[in-house]
């Protein structure tokens, strides 16, 4: 087995990971792991934008206050408003680092509208292609000073009494390679694979939960899953996101027998927090209903979402009927790996930061936008805790590589159990069903696993879906990402209360 050391190793290559790369390579040696290509990534796909406060008209306190409102009051105060009050900040360095971002025919930014905001403060780029456009100028920055390595996969971070060293990889041929690092660094992203509608990138598998888990680290929150309103679909298919940038352009749900969806449900009606509208298209499709986006109202659409444009065309959806059919599917991970305001986890020299981090600013459910605002809030934060702790040698030490894996059901089944049970609607009995079955695989101990990417995937994915059952389970309420037919309310003794996790063999 290859023995490569680093300063400062990043597992993952998305918006968070980039920018992290970015201020840290100032300084320090940093070498990025990525398990497919640089740009094989959510943050790549986002199509929306980035909210931060820029005109008279707007406070940072209005975008708290959306924030919160959104999370339903789960959120942690000074964390948010950390997030909100260090935007402008972060959102002036992409612009300095040569982020394009749309402007009007006056030069000003153009900025979009999204669900929940109560305000236009969305800075985009490309149209809908801000995430795209962020993470390649990121990218053709760090890669001239940053080692960036793609196609090889953590299988498991090395840690030994309360500390991380680094991690086990393997890469596309079966080569096993140990990474020791004065710093590690979680960005690898949510667990949206783990169902079958998704807008996730088949990346998104939870990796870097799993990874944490296993290593000790503690995580919270893992029941609040946002579903995102509107995906678009096609013979049962998922195609793709369409984003809720063009609910605030003026499209409008409506079901096949002609009802505008939202009217009577809440007041903001189509741009209601996106928990709100998911639910509603749920139950409707639930009732045989088809839900569709019209896009009728809203001029030059080919022109102000490009890539949504493309999407349909390829996948053969008309654009000129004004309809697209569309249904939820899950999109961001609201909880993760417990972290601090630095993104330091309770396990030293390692970090997390993006989506698989729980850093607690989007509560219950998430404001649009304000997912790649946290990436790049908290890489700039957990970059200056590194640069301040310092360069720390790591002993030279033989650990051996004693990885055990569970048996493996198919991707398939897991999918099939998590849509069922621990989806966009959960009840005792189903997430008490997915409970024990993830169990039986996780207590059957498989020798001989091949390493390869699929296994490795697999594995992290029981992991992962086991411990958002237990978590679902747990929460006798419903709030937000997480909504229980047999306890519909809210409950006043579960605010601000977090389900934790936390392995205990290897405990911290
Ligand atoms: C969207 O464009 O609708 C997604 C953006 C986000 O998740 O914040």
């Amino acid at each position: 087995m290859q023995i490569r050391r680093t300063d400062c190793l990043i597992i993952g290559s998305g918006i968070a990971g980039l920018m992290m790369a970015e201020i840290l390579s100032q300084y320090r040696e940093v070498t990025i792991i990525t398990k497919s290509s640089w740009h094989d990534s959510n943050s790549f796909l986002a199509q929306g934008g980035i909210a931060s406060v820029s005109t008279e008209d707007d406070h940072w306190t209005e975008h708290f206050l959306d924030t919160v409102k959104a999370g339903e009051y789960h959120n942690l105060a000074e964390m948010v408003r950390l997030l909100v009050t260090t935007a402008p900040e972060m959102v002036n360095k992409l612009k300095e680092i040569g982020v394009p971002f749309d402007r009007n025919k006056d030069g000003s930014f153009m900025l979009a509208q999204e669900g929940g905001h109560s305000r236009r403060r969305i800075f985009h780029a490309g149209g809908d292609a801000t995430g795209k456009e962020i993470v390649s100028c990121l990218y053709e920055r760090v890669r001239r000073h940053v080692t960036v390595i793609e196609y090889e996969t953590a299988i498991e971070l090395i840690s030994k009494n309360g500390f991380c060293y680094g991690t086990w990889t393997v890469n596309s041929v079966g080569e096993r390679t140990v990474y020791l690092a004065s710093h590690t660094i979680l960005s690898t992203g949510g667990l949206g694979q783990l169902y079958s509608f998704t807008s996730n990138h088949p990346n998104a598998t939870g990796d870097g939960i799993a990874l944490a888990y296993r290593a000790g680290a503690k995580l919270s929150d893992l029941e609040f899953i946002q579903f995102h309103p509107t995906l678009l679909i096609k013979d049962g298919k998922c195609l793709g996101l369409v984003s809720e940038a063009v609910r605030g352009e003026g499209a409008r749900l409506v079901t096949d027998s002609g009802q505008f969806l939202m009217d009577g449900i809440h007041p903001m009606k189509d741009l209601a927090p996106r928990h709100i509208v998911a639910n509603a298209i749920y139950n409707a499709i639930s009732q045989g209903e088809r839900v569709y986006l019209d896009i009728s109202a809203i001029p030059l659409f080919e022109k102000r979402f490009p890539t949504i444009s493309h999407i349909c065309k390829v996948n053969g959806v008309s654009l000129s009927g004004g309809l697209l059919p569309v249904a939820p599917g899950s999109h961001f991970l609201m909880g993760g790996v417990v972290t601090d305001s630095v993104g330091r986890t309770n396990i030293k020299r390692l970090y997390a930061i993006g989506e698989v981090a729980n850093t607690t600013v989007h509560g219950a459910n998430r404001l649009a936008s304000n997912s790649l605002l946290e990436a790049i809030v908290f890489a700039k934060c957990a970059a200056k805790s590194i640069l301040n702790e310092g360069f720390l040698t790591t002993p030279i030490f033989e650990q051996a590589f004693n990885v055990s894996f569970c048996a493996l059901p198919k991707v398939d089944e897991i999918r099939a159990v998590m849509d069922r049970y621990v989806g966009i609607v959960r009840h005792y009995e189903g997430l008490s069903y997915a409970v024990n079955w993830f169990e039986t695989y996780l207590r059957k101990e498989e020798a001989n696993q091949s390493f390869s990417l699929d296994d490795v995937t697999r594995r992290n994915m029981t992991m992962v879906g086991w411990l958002v059952a237990k978590s679902a389970l747990l929460r006798t309420e419903s709030r937000g990402g997480h909504n229980r037919s047999d306890y519909p309310n809210k409950s006043d003794k579960w605010c601000k209360k977090r389900i934790i996790h936390q392995h205990s063999s290897n405990g911290a």
